[in-house]
């Protein structure tokens, strides 16, 4: 005979009454105690809704309570420059704290179609409201930045994936450091900096983690500079970080060949290096004989024009089908056809975009590699189509 009403209730206090003797109600605190006791209940409750999941019952009540995916609540956007803004997000149950420099991916949801994006955690983790920051560029043409930097507002629930990312500074920290960034590039090292710099001074003056840092910044204009009162202010403060702004739009860009007068010891700090492409290659190039002191975070992703025939892409899931080009990722061809394709990262690095291939094969446009046997995994974001195409998307 199944439990009736009384006997269910009586079973789901009883496993609220194992969680807590378990310690694990009061051995939290903060978020950690809504999470203990959420959990909890989930737990005793989840056989008394089925064939519905607590979880759903509970994102009625809060959307960032929902067990199933990881979501966030925009609190709050700040204006940064004209074309760039933060995004304060509160993070739902299940985040994890990221390391200064880490990115998140992002799900936002724009005219009825979930779009994915990646962006850099423009804050270090432990802010005492709980949230986390990235702080977006609205890109000319572009779809996610520009609907986060316009039209986004307060309240908006998007979806998270937990932060990721191996564009961070190693412990301890090395005793000289020299960040390089362009434009949007300084959203994870403005993570670092705050890493670096501000616990010293939370604790009232200790000694800082980190000796001597320099900054070399480049933006068209003083005005551009994203968090460009803050960096100044932070530069006054600790005498410990240096920053050179280099306003492109009249002094010209940066090369690395003006780093001997910039920074005359930079051969002897480890780099790390964030904006255009065209910038992250002359570091790679300076940098080639001693790459072990590089680190480099791309904002999009590097595909060499590899030729190729293209071909017919069916998309059997869908049952859409295209003709992309040799040198198109299937994920632009999927996209521009209509399919709704996962993805993330949209560079190669996060996995999230793969398909199983049901015939013919692709190139890899990072290497050119052709490759694919029926059953494959392929990363749709650097894949494209070499002949005909099938993939369960
Ligand atoms: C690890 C990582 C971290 C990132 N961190 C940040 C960040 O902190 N802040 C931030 O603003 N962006 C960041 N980006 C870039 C971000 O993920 C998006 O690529 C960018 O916001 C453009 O998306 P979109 O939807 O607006 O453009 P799309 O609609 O995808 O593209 C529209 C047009 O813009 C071009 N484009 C795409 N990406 C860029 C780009 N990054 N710069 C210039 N042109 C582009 C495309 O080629 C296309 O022509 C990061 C990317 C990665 C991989
Ligand atoms: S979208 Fe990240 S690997 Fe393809």
């Amino acid at each position: 005979m199944g439990a009736g009403p009384i006997d269910g209730w009586d079973r789901a206090v009883d496993v609220l009454v194992a969680e807590a003797s378990h310690g694990r109600f009061w051995a939290a605190s903060g978020a950690a105690v809504e999470s203990a006791v959420l959990g909890g209940l989930v737990g005793a409750v989840r056989w008394l809704t089925t064939p519905l999941f607590p979880e759903d019952y509970l994102s009625l009540v809060n959307p960032l309570w929902c067990g199933r995916e990881l979501r966030g609540r925009i609190e709050a956007i700040h204006a940064e420059t004209a074309d760039a803004a933060t995004l304060v997000i509160r993070p739902g149950r299940g985040w994890i704290p990221h390391k200064p420099g880490q990115w998140v991916r992002i799900g936002v949801d724009i005219e009825g179609a979930r779009h994915w994006r990646t962006y850099s955690l423009s804050g270090p983790p432990g802010r005492p409201d709980g949230c986390i920051t990235i702080t977006v560029k609205a890109v000319p043409d572009g779809l996610v930045s520009r609907h986060l930097v316009r039209q986004a507002a307060p309240g908006t629930i998007v979806e998270l994936a937990g932060p990721d990312g191996s564009f961070v500074l190693p412990e301890p920290p090395p005793r000289r450091l020299l960040f390089l960034t362009a434009g949007s590039g300084i959203t994870p090292v403005r993570a670092m900096l705050h890493g670096l710099l501000t616990p010293a001074a939370a604790r009232g003056g200790a000694k800082p983690r980190v000796a001597d840092v320099v900054l070399l910044h480049s933006a068209p204009t003083s005005a551009d500079v994203i968090f460009g009162a803050e960096l100044r202010a932070l530069t006054a403060r600790f005498p410990n970080l240096r920053l050179y702004e280099r306003h492109t739009r009249t002094e010209g860009r940066l090369r690395p060949g003006d780093l001997p007068d910039l920074c005359p010891d930079w051969a002897e700090r480890t780099a790390w290096v964030c904006g255009p492409a065209g910038m992250l290659q002359e570091a790679e190039e300076h940098w080639a004989g001693s790459l072990d002191r590089l680190h480099v975070e791309h904002f999009r992703p590097v595909l060499p024009r590899a030729g190729g025939e293209g071909g017919r892409v069916r998309f059997t899931k869908s049952g859409r089908e295209t003709d992309a080009e040799g040198g198109t990722p299937l994920l632009i061809a999927g996209e521009d056809a209509g399919v709704l394709m996962p993805s993330g990262c949209r560079m190669g690095i996060c996995h999230s975009c793969v398909g199983r291939l049901t015939s013919g094969q692709v190139r890899d446009l990072r290497t050119g590699q052709i490759h694919g046997e029926a059953g494959d995994l392929v990363q749709t974001c650097v894949s494209a189509a070499v002949g005909p195409v099938e993939i369960e998307l």
